[in-house]
């Protein structure tokens, strides 16, 4: 019986062991608390992020509730952009209060709003404040992690890399993202920072020979799912961002195939699962942010023209069940599950 009570006690407060063998990415205005839901409908395994989310809007929103929602999605991780020591221990505090398994602050993001907010990317300039932000995030309960690029500007350069990470290295992180390429914080928009600075693996396997113990997830430009599981074979994990969002019935694949689980069957009902959940949101949560998770399909696969305009009809009608009914269409013509 104490054995018992012990290891409940210890289940609630201990960090727990999570795979981020496949993680899909932090993205903005996409991996909502709805999206969150579509994607663990669609795979048990693969480990979620929140979109970030400033430690300002975190402690002050009276929207809170809506935004880091988590309903039970775990394994899943919130990310917070800052660099104000009191704010990140009080966000970390309120990821616990939410059930995330994770805290991840954001050292990668290029944009103009976000270096005016003192966050993002532009830390990446003072490595002495990111580890001290990492250590306010730092709790026996949460895991407290990081989301980087490889540095800053045009040139790539192996020693700025190495000596970030040292710096980062002396809080004790475990974990660590890098999305394998430099940030640009003049000249560029935040889509050209995805694509324009290239990209270079090689860093972050050279890191990881330097620090065995920490966990370096590969993020950028993974973009299906055979290029994954090939590079399992050299990094601890990869974070995959626009396959997703471009696609999310790509997760569909993701617990067979990397892993490894057998008789997995996921079918239509995948969408009656999801609209079952959103149903009930419609008038209390804008109808395109409820859809958003599933609005991209039509962009990224061919001749879904039609398909676009009458979901766009439907949608200002905020006519759900007809919603329905034409996704279900579309994924089976376009034979999705
Ligand atoms: C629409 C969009 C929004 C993004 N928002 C965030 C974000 O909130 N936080 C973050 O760390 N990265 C963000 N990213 C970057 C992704 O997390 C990822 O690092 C990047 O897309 C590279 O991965 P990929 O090549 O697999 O897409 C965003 C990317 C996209 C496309």
């Amino acid at each position: 019986m104490l054995f018992f009570i012990k290891l409940s006690i210890y289940q609630i407060y201990m960090k727990k062991e999570i795979s981020r063998k496949f993680c899909v990415a932090p993205m903005m205005g996409y991996t909502t608390p709805y999206a969150r839901k579509l994607y663990r409908i669609l795979s048990n395994n693969s480990f979620l992020f929140s979109e970030m989310i400033a430690t300002k809007t975190l402690i002050y929103s009276q929207n809170r509730e809506k935004i880091i929602d988590n309903d039970f999605n775990n394994p899943v991780a919130l990310q917070v952009g800052g660099s104000e020591i009191d704010e990140l221990k009080k966000a970390s505090k309120i990821a616990i209060n939410y059930n995330y398994d994770e805290i991840n602050l954001n050292v990668g993001c290029p944009s103009k709003a976000v270096q005016k907010g003192s966050f993002g990317a532009c830390l990446m300039q003072n490595k002495q404040l990111v580890r001290n932000c990492i250590e306010a995030l730092q709790n026996d309960r949460i895991e407290a992690t990081l989301k980087c690029r490889l540095g800053l500007g045009n040139k790539l350069n192996y020693e700025f890399f190495e000596e970030f990470i040292d710096e980062i290295s002396k809080s004790g992180i475990s974990v660590i993202y890098v999305h394998a390429r430099n940030a640009i914080l003049n000249g560029i928009s935040p889509q050209g920072n995805r694509t324009i600075p290239p990209l270079n693996y090689d860093y972050v396997k050279e890191i990881k020979k330097k620090y065995p113990k920490i966990t370096f997830i590969l993020n950028g430009g993974i973009n299906n799912l055979n290029m994954a599981k090939d590079l399992l074979k050299e990094f601890d994990g990869v974070m995959v961002g626009r396959l997703i969002k471009n696609n999310p019935f790509i997760l569909k694949e993701v617990d067979k195939k990397i892993f490894e689980e057998k008789n997995k069957f996921v079918d239509e009902s995948i969408i009656n699962n999801y609209f079952n959940y959103i149903k009930p949101k419609v008038g209390l949560e804008s109808i395109f942010r409820l859809l958003s998770p599933l609005l991209n399909i039509f962009f990224s696969i061919p001749n879904s023209k039609i398909y676009k305009s009458k979901i766009n009809e439907y949608m200002k009608n905020q006519n759900i069940n007809l919603i329905e009914e034409l996704l279900i269409k579309f994924v089976n013509e376009k034979n999705l599950t």
